[in-house]
């Protein structure tokens, strides 16, 4: 074999066998296949597409490239979203589905550009800790039934060092390249259960339905084809989930839905994915696990799981109960409709990058992020704000002008007919 057939190959819409994808993704990761090579191989991917075959052979093939985890339970589960603006619905899901009785282990990743990762969101909180050893993983997941651990470099290391190379070569955006990258990760974690929530939409990778439809239907047969349980839901990310985007702020919208403080659309999304895992796991009708996975929040059974695996995973498990502990930003501005005006949409990749801009995310992995920082959203699409109601409030450490942050949030959100925008 070599690497030239195999890249003009993908480039004539030849198929390659397993075989071939295997050499081709352990040539990648043990240094033989330099950048160069394998940029020109994804870039072909980009514009070519993989077959059904091919893709599965490339997720087995990232799987295998590391360790699989044994959970050491006899019925566990993995949640997944393939990332959006304000999506903090792990941090529900997980705790719902464990308060059920059924045990999530989750691996999760930072956020980079617009979207958030739920690891930068939980180091939000004072103390906790991201980097556990398999046997800490695991000790937490049998003692409260919720742990989420960094991805680290012992499962899928060739999907590391892919995607790291994907994100410098413009060639993120491609069905099978995804479907590969996030199965593989999902099929490592080995859980008898995989529940994905395929966004589509301004804030997510998939820019449409259609697109997030066949990633979800490819995602779904081949979580199904490695013996799991698997569902793939596709759920809209036009408008950011939930009020709040930005890292510390997240984990405090969560714990309100959480407190049962909230039912919003947010509520609503946690529940059907959460009721979608207790399905696979037997417990009833899409019906009855609704009304379970509600239950455990209006019994706070589910806040008492995040209670405890925060204090597990040594972070102060009194935010539970007092948000304000969280870290608060120094400065915040508050943006206000100077007259009446229906809000239409809000475009959450717009909303995403302010946030980023406030200092929520980075550009760079090595970029440092502000835990405070983030956007507040006040109002919804669909609603009427007369004058003087708050649009949104922005937050920061770094108290210096608001006004290029609020320029830009401003503009993400469109409103109908001639309504003027302005900022107080
Ligand atoms: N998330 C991943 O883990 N991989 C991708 O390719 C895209 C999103």
């Amino acid at each position: 074999m070599n690497i030239i057939d195999i890249i003009n190959k993908t480039k004539r819409r030849t198929a390659l066998t397993a075989d071939e994808i295997n050499w081709l993704v352990s040539g990648y990761t043990n240094g033989s296949i330099p950048d160069y090579q394998m940029s020109a191989w994804l870039m072909a991917v980009c514009l070519n597409g993989l077959t059904e075959d091919e893709t599965v052979a490339l997720t087995f093939a990232l799987r295998d490239s590391g360790d699989i985890m044994h959970l050491d339970l006899p019925l566990t589960a993995d949640k997944h979203s393939t990332g959006g603006v304000g999506d903090k619905t792990s941090l529900i899901i997980g705790p719902i589905a464990a308060a059920c009785g059924v045990p999530v282990a989750k691996m999760s990743g930072r956020g980079l550009g617009h979207t958030g990762g739920t690891i930068d969101k939980l180091e939000s909180i004072e103390g906790f800790r991201t980097d556990l050893s398999i046997e800490e993983f695991r000790d937490i997941l049998k003692k409260t039934g919720f742990a989420i651990v960094a991805q680290s470099g012992e499962l899928c290391p060739a999907d590391k060092k892919i995607y790291a190379l994907r994100n410098a070569t413009g060639t993120v955006d491609s069905i099978p390249l995804i479907c590969a990258s996030i199965m593989s990760k999902k099929l490592a974690m080995n859980t008898d259960i995989i529940v994905l929530d395929v966004k589509y939409g301004s804030g997510a990778f998939m820019k449409t339905k259609a697109d997030a439809d066949k990633l979800a239907r490819l995602m779904e047969k081949i979580g199904l084809s490695a013996g799991k349980k698997c569902r793939a839901i596709v759920t809209d990310m036009n408008s950011p989930l939930g009020n709040n985007v930005g890292n510390a702020l997240e984990v405090s919208e969560a714990i309100e839905i959480l407190q049962g403080k909230k039912k919003d659309g947010l509520y609503d999304v946690c529940i059907e994915l959460a009721a979608n895992i207790l399905g696979l796991a037997g417990k009833g009708t899409l019906a009855e696990c609704k009304a379970l996975a509600e239950k455990t929040i209006a019994d706070g059974s589910a806040l008492g799981v995040l209670r405890e695996t925060i204090r597990l995973q040594g972070g102060n498990e009194r935010i539970c109960d007092d948000t304000s502990l969280l870290p608060q930003a120094r400065c915040s501005y508050t943006v206000r409709a100077v007259e009446r005006m229906k809000i239409v949409a809000i475009d959450s990749e717009e909303i995403g990058m302010t946030s980023l801009m406030l200092g929520a995310g980075r550009l760079s992995k090595e970029d440092p992020i502000d835990m405070t920082a983030g956007i507040v959203m006040h109002c919804s699409p669909g609603e009427t704000l007369g004058a003087d109601d708050e649009i949104m409030t922005l937050y920061s450490t770094v108290c210096s002008d608001f006004s290029d942050a609020a320029v830009r949030a401003l503009n993400a959100v469109k409103t109908s007919g001639e309504a003027r925008k302005s900022y107080t």
